[in-house]
């Protein structure tokens, strides 16, 4: 038996003001997506928005349901959209904001589980890598460079 470490690479931004102008831009487009989240049942907000090579913006709310494991989250809400309307398209970047309606979330809210898998598939269809940036409602960002450094040890396609 060996111990094998698994190393991985996020960046820190202290808050939106230290991003790039056009990861800004993006983040505000996903803050106003949030606005059209529809979360009745948890009271959490998501909002994301997509920057495509073709130049357009996708973005997406979290969506609930009464039957709770009907309900989508933003990210995959938004990316399959993307992946409906502009099948050729690369996703280039990612922003993602999210936060309580009961409490200020200052803590960078990651995408979940189900949420990287989705993404993941779209990363290695598209074969090149997506930048993600997610933050809660203020407070820190974080950037990857690509889903791999969110999800290591990736299920894909390889192994079926
Ligand atoms: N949610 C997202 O939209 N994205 C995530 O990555 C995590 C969770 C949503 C799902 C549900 O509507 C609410 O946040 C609480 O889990």
């Amino acid at each position: 038996m060996k111990e094998v470490n698994i190393a991985t690479k996020i960046y820190v931004f202290e808050n939106l003001n230290a991003l790039p102008k056009d990861v800004v831009k993006l983040m505000e487009k996903a803050a106003e997506a949030r606005k059209k989240a529809y979360a009745p049942y948890s009271q959490f907000l998501v909002g994301t928005a997509l920057l495509l090579d073709n130049g357009e913006v996708i973005t997406g709310s979290n969506q609930e349901n009464a039957s709770y494991p009907s309900g989508l989250c933003a990210e995959r809400t938004a990316i399959y959209y993307a992946g409906a309307q502009y099948p050729n398209a690369k996703v280039l970047k990612m922003a993602i904001i999210a936060g309580s309606q009961n409490k200020i979330t200052t803590a960078p809210i990651p995408p979940c589980g189900a949420c990287r898998q989705t993404i993941a598939e779209y990363e290695i269809k598209q074969e090149t890598p997506i930048e993600i940036y997610f933050m809660g409602e203020q407070g820190k960002v974080v950037k990857s460079n690509s889903l791999q450094n969110l999800l290591p040890l990736v299920f894909d396609k390889s192994v079926l």
